[in-house]
């Protein structure tokens, strides 16, 4: 399906959308450019499912964890933008995430490809030339 976000005024309606096509399915992979606007749909994503503390982006943290506050579970938002090797991704026990049954909302996933679990729902995100996103899923 697709998603369009007009303006950011429209962001949380494009998310609540979002949320009720995903299903069952918990670990979802964004692809995009640099500036696509991933970080910011993720957050807006999360502010809908009820994390309340602020979300910034994982500038230095290859997973930041959320809880949100309407049904106490747990979120994980990765960004591997500047992973170096896949010893790294090893290292930090990707799989306890990847495969916790816990939504997982990953930037930069081409990164970690080889890694991400079959049924990961792929996602892209691309600006318009007039600043409007599409999010296809
Ligand atoms: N849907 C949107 N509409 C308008 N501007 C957006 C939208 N999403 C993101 N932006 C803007 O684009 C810039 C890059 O967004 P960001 O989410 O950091 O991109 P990415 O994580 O894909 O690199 C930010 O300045 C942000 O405010
Ligand atoms: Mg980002």
């Amino acid at each position: 399906m697709e998603i369009k976000i007009q303006s950011l005024e429209n962001i949380r309606e494009a998310a609540r959308q979002f949320i009720a096509a995903m299903g069952e399915s918990s670990v979802f992979a964004f692809y995009g450019k640099m500036g696509a606007g991933k970080t910011t749909f993720i957050k807006a994503l999360c502010e809908e499912l009820g994390v309340s503390d602020v979300i910034s982006s994982p500038t230095f943290a290859i997973v930041n964890e959320y809880r949100s506050d309407e049904t106490g579970e747990l979120i994980y938002h990765f960004d591997f933008y500047r992973i170096k090797k896949l010893s790294e991704v090893y290292d930090m026990g990707y799989e306890d995430y990847f495969y916790s049954g816990a939504l997982c909302f990953i930037e930069w996933p081409e990164l970690v490809e080889e890694l991400l679990p079959g049924d990961a729902v792929k996602v892209t995100i691309e600006e318009q030339e007039d600043g409007s996103r599409v999010i296809k899923l």
